[in-house]
Formats: C-alpha cells, sequence, structure tokens
C-alpha cells in the first residue's frame, strides 16, 4: 500500500465525498477530493472544464493530479471523479475502496437530495441517463478489479459505510 492513504472509487453520485467526510468525523485522517483539486487548479468547475476543454483534456488533469497525490498526500481520505479509477498510479497512491452500489440506488440517493438539480447539473456524464447507464455498466466490472475493498453503501448511511471501511482496514 502506498502512501497511507485512503481512497474512494465508485460511480457519480453514490456518496464518494459523503462517506470521505464521515470517515474523517471517526478517525485522525484528513480529506482531499480530486475533483476539488482540478477545479483549483484550473479555476474552473468540472462542468465548464468539460464545456470548453472537452474531455480529454479533463482526464489529462486527473492523470496529473493522480501524480501529485501520489508524491504529496498521506494519512488522507481522497475521494475521487467517477472515471479516476483508470490512473496508473492509483495503486501507489493508497488502498483503493470501491464504494458499491446499483445504477437505480444511486439515481434514487440524488433525486432524494435536497440539491438533487445542483448534483446533476455539476454532473456533464450524467445528462443523459441511457449513456450514463451504459457508462455505469461498463465500469462496474472495472472498479471491481481495480479495488481493494468493495464496501456496499446501497442500505447503508455514511456513518455505517465509514464504519465498514475502517473495520476492514484494521483486519
Ligand atoms: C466523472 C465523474 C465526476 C467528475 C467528472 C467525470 C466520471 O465526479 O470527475 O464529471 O467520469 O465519472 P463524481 O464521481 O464526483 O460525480
Amino acid at each position: 500500500m502506498g502512501n497511507e492513504n485512503i481512497i474512494l472509487i465508485g460511480f457519480m453520485g453514490v456518496g464518494k465525498g459523503t462517506v470521505a467526510r464521515a470517515l474523517v468525523k471517526q478517525s485522525d485522517y484528513f480529506a482531499v477530493d480530486t475533483d476539488d483539486l482540478i477545479e483549483s487548479l484550473e479555476n474552473k468547475k468540472i462542468k465548464k472544464i468539460f464545456a470548453e476543454e472537452g474531455e480529454p483534456y479533463f482526464r489529462a488533469l486527473e492523470k496529473k493530479c493522480a501524480l501529485w497525490c501520489e508524491k504529496n498526500i498521506t494519512n488522507s481520505v481522497i475521494s475521487t471523479g467517477g472515471g479516476f479509477y483508470k490512473q496508473e498510479n492509483i495503486k501507489e497512491i493508497g488502498k483503493v475502496i470501491y464504494l458499491q452500489s446499483t445504477f437505480e440506488k444511486i439515481l434514487e440517493g440524488i433525486h432524494n437530495s435536497p440539491n438533487a438539480k445542483k448534483k446533476l447539473k455539476k454532473r456533464p456524464l450524467l445528462s443523459n441517463l441511457e449513456e450514463a447507464k451504459k457508462l455505469y455498466e461498463q465500469r462496474v466490472k472495472e472498479y471491481e478489479k481495480v479495488a481493494d475493498i468493495i464496501i456496499n453503501v446501497e442500505e447503508w448511511d455514511e456513518n455505517i459505510a465509514a464504519q465498514n471501511i475502517l473495520q476492514e482496514l484494521s483486519k
């Protein structure tokens, strides 16, 4: 394992940021989010980066961010964008935890959240649900492959998910 970090991977809207914050409350980890790092670097929202520069440009920024995380981050929970799992050095950054849920439950969670509109609006790849479902199906196996630990978050709230992650890590 690299750098004593926890990296949360999983599909858009599954709750990586929420679980990261719950983990911080239950441990001594600090929290970092790769999309936030990219937005700060570019001084632009992800949605705008996609619209103005295109997806390949965003993926190149994710790569830069992954290399930076490997060199510079320790003792942190790193929540990631849904496509970050593809980074070649991900295992060098830390223990990879896949937050697993069904596509339907993920959408349900987004729709039931108080800021549902904002959550949908900021994610360009969720604008077409049919395409998003295809992307989900394609990625599920890849998430599983790269994960060190898989945590099902369909029924649990973030505090229970965080507890389960810490328990798995202590084994
Ligand atoms: C993406 C997920 C987004 C963000 C970008 C691309 C993806 O992050 O990185 O819109 O490829 O799945 P969230 O998983 O936090 O929505």
